[in-house]
């Protein structure tokens, strides 16, 4: 199979589907076979684009033999299903964030991966810039010394007309939450590559603006197991959004990473470097994204293939921040408790908000 490329499926041709159909045609090792939507306009548009055949049926694109891997870009709520029934059909996964919107859906796909000897990578393509890379190296090895702080603050701004874009949108049912399980979940799964994981954390989920189930704000104090403390702050109400801001220190050094751009790194010992954010990314417009992260995905997944190794960010990897947002749902729904991680058990109870202000739109 040395020089062959993996076949490739879309399962979801809604907002991010494109982003993998792109991504799949131009990356390394893969060639895009077919795409497929229940909405058979959305599947017929994007196969046309592509000049591949579209399916209105999952059971279609996964009978094919043409097709090795499949990406869903499905609801959040739906991964699980559709995932379970790729690897079933002996067919490798990449699937888009959260892996699902709960622990025990997760586990579920993650067992029939294992089950069916395929390999189940998720997406949080943030991991893929160079310049995540290098904050995560420069924690790792130690350049900051004891680390005493690790932040994460996604302020982003969401229409009305975004949450309306899709009747699963901010539902408990299929979205899981808001500002954290929706956007929110790329910047603590970054927190978490670069921190290592957290052992306790306590929270206020509210939802302060928009008329949605979930959440639009939320804040969370976090204790790493390495003794650093944090802080989390999420939200989809702000204007303007100002996106994904990390900031790491240590008792040698600090680092701040402004979205994909490293605004200050100043550590003892090495010249201090200062930069002006380029752009905000998807801070209030969430088409504004790249497709090069998921490009790397792509490939990562058919290198991953080729050489029977794990992908990047294998299932487990990417299960670490939806427990860390249930832990957060868990402390909120009880009045800002602390919760100790890994999660004892899972309470899937939506959230309830005291301090509601509706409607303002
Ligand atoms: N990585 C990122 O930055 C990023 C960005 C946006 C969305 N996402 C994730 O991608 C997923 C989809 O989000 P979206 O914004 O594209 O949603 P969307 O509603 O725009 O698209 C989802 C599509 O799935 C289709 N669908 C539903 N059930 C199906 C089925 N059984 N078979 C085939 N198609 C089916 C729907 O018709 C719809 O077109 C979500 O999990 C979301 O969190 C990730």
């Amino acid at each position: 199979m040395a020089n062959e490329k993996i076949g490739w499926g879309v399962i979801g041709c809604g907002a991010i589907g494109p982003w993998h159909t792109q991504a799949a045609t131009e990356a390394q090792g893969a060639e895009l076979k077919v795409v497929c939507d229940i909405v058979e306009e959305k599947a017929k548009k994007l196969g046309e684009e592509h000049g591949v055949p579209y399916v209105t049926s999952m059971d279609e694109l996964l009978a094919r033999d043409d097709v090795q891997a499949v990406s869903v870009c499905t609801p959040s709520g739906m991964h699980s299903e559709h995932a379970i029934a790729v690897a079933e059909a002996g067919k490798h996964i990449l699937c888009e964030k959260p892996l699902d919107i709960t622990l025990e859906k997760i586990d579920a796909m993650i067992e029939a991966a294992a089950a069916n000897d395929v390999k189940l990578a998720g997406v949080f393509q943030r991991r893929t810039a160079p310049s995540s890379r290098r904050v995560r190296e420069a924690v790792r090895t130690g350049k900051l010394g004891k680390l005493v702080l690790g932040d994460c603050y996604q302020k982003y701004y969401r229409s009305h007309e975004y949450y309306a874009s899709g009747d699963w949108r901010a539902t408990w049912e299929l979205d899981g939450g808001g500002a954290l399980m929706n956007q929110g979940v790329h910047g603590i799964d970054l927190l978490l590559w670069i921190m290592g994981d957290v052992v306790c954390v306590s929270a206020f989920c509210r939802r302060l603006v928009r008329n949605i189930q979930v959440e639009d704000t939320a804040v969370a104090m976090l204790e790493f197991a390495n003794g650093a403390l944090g802080v989390l702050e999420g939200t989809t109400s702000v204007t303007p959004g100002y996106g994904c801001n990390v900031e790491v220190h240590g008792d040698r050094g600090s680092i701040k990473l402004d979205g994909d751009t490293i605004t200050a790194w100043e550590i003892e010992g090495e010249e201090p470097e200062t930069a002006e954010a380029q752009d905000r990314g998807t801070a209030s417009d969430p088409t504004a994204l790249a497709s090069t992260g998921h490009q790397r995905h792509i490939e990562d997944l058919c290198e991953a293939i080729m050489e029977d190794r794990e992908p990047e960010i294998p299932g487990g990897e990417a299960r670490k921040a939806v427990e860390l947002i249930k832990a957060i749902y868990l402390s909120s729904r009880e009045g800002g408790a602390t919760i100790e991680l890994p999660l004892a058990y899972e309470d899937d109870a939506p959230g309830i908000y005291p301090s509601q202000v509706l409607p303002v739109w």
